[in-house]
């Protein structure tokens, strides 16, 4: 039997080149060898943006595109729409009482992220509480391992320990064993350097873009900013251009190609406005064919709209069957 898989994405924009390296590839690959179960978390983004629904709604549409374009198979993986699914909410008010609320303010990933998105005291309490919630994403379809970027890693041990004091407390329910699966390559840095890409960053490739905007966003690219003359010798490492190259030398078959650009850089004998034409030209043979695929989605929107009707139907299957059991176990006062 196939071991269970999770993963999920918050729906707030248009999906990028490192969504793909991270996340969507790695899924891709794994999803004939694990029974994927692929998550849009809706109800997640809400936490900190209750105050654009709108936002979160169109980007549903343009996640759907992007997956389906990247080849996630949805014969085989139930994509579904997390707000759909009630019970999630239900398993979360559960799993609430299981967690101390000083162990939920010390999530090192939320603590980060009130950082970044500058909340201060003013973080609303859905927003900190959320891994509670995704702990309950997690084991409602009972998952042992969770795909996505390192910061999912205080959720996926947060899980473990509610997923293990519900099995004390009320008895054997959920299991307790769930992994973390990282992709292949880590994460992508933004065309400018920057650790990440992110949209308010304006650091993005995404993979709907034409041609030409890859293009002009690769020829402003960050390189290694010591360097003046292209027979300066260069820096490899950190240089986001090669981390790009490198990101896509496996698939592309282009290992030959990216060390001989390496050599040549490390010792002055290439410029940045050679070793970008090579990447323009791998970025593109990456990217057309998926932004190509996601123009025709784009023009059969019945199709993706019932793709993503049925993998929420096969969740709140799932999530039915584990509600069940999370109710009996619990044993609280039936009506029926
Ligand atoms: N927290 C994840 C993110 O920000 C999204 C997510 C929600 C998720 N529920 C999940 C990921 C369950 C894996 C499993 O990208």
């Amino acid at each position: 039997m196939k071991k269970r898989l999770i993963a999920g994405d918050r729906p707030t924009g248009k999906l990028h080149i490192g969504h793909y390296v991270g996340t969507l590839r790695p899924r891709v690959e794994l999803q004939n060898s694990y029974e994927t179960f692929v998550l849009v978390a809706d109800a997640q983004a809400l936490t900190d943006n209750f105050d654009n629904p709108t936002k979160l709604k169109d980007s549903v549409t343009e996640i759907m595109l992007d997956y389906l374009a990247v080849g996630i198979n949805p014969e085989i993986v139930p994509i579904g729409l997390q707000s759909a699914i009630i019970q999630i909410p239900e398993l979360t008010s559960y799993l609430a009482n299981l967690v101390s609320f000083s162990r939920v303010m010390l999530n090192p990933t939320v603590k980060d992220e009130i950082k970044q998105k500058d909340m201060g005291n003013e973080a609303p309490f859905g927003f900190v509480a959320y891994p509670v919630s995704q702990a309950a994403d997690i084991l409602i379809v009972n998952a042992e391992y969770v795909s996505g970027g390192d910061d999912q890693v205080p959720m996926i041990e947060l899980t473990r320990q509610i997923a293990r004091r519900f099995n004390n407390i009320y008895g054997h329910v959920f299991c307790t064993e769930i992994e973390y699966i990282k992709g292949t390559f880590g994460s992508l840095p933004g065309t400018d350097g920057a650790a990440k890409m992110g949209k308010s960053l304006g650091n993005v490739i995404y993979l709907s873009d034409s041609n030409d905007s890859i293009r002009e966003k690769v020829k402003k690219m960050y390189t290694d900013p010591n360097r003046l003359r292209a027979n300066d010798p260069g820096t490899v490492e950190g240089n986001p251009v090669f981390t790009y190259l490198d990101a896509f030398q496996e698939q592309c078959g282009t290992q030959i190609l990216v060390d001989e650009l390496k050599e040549r850089y490390r010792k002055g004998g290439v410029g940045d406005v050679e070793v970008k034409k090579h990447l323009t030209e791998i970025l593109i043979n990456v990217i057309e064919p998926i932004r190509t695929k996601r123009e025709e989605l784009q023009n059969n929107m019945d199709y993706v709209k019932a793709v993503l009707k049925q993998g929420t139907a096969n969740w709140q299957n799932q999530a039915e069957i584990t509600m069940q059991k999370v109710r009996n176990a619990v044993g609280l006062y039936s009506i029926d």
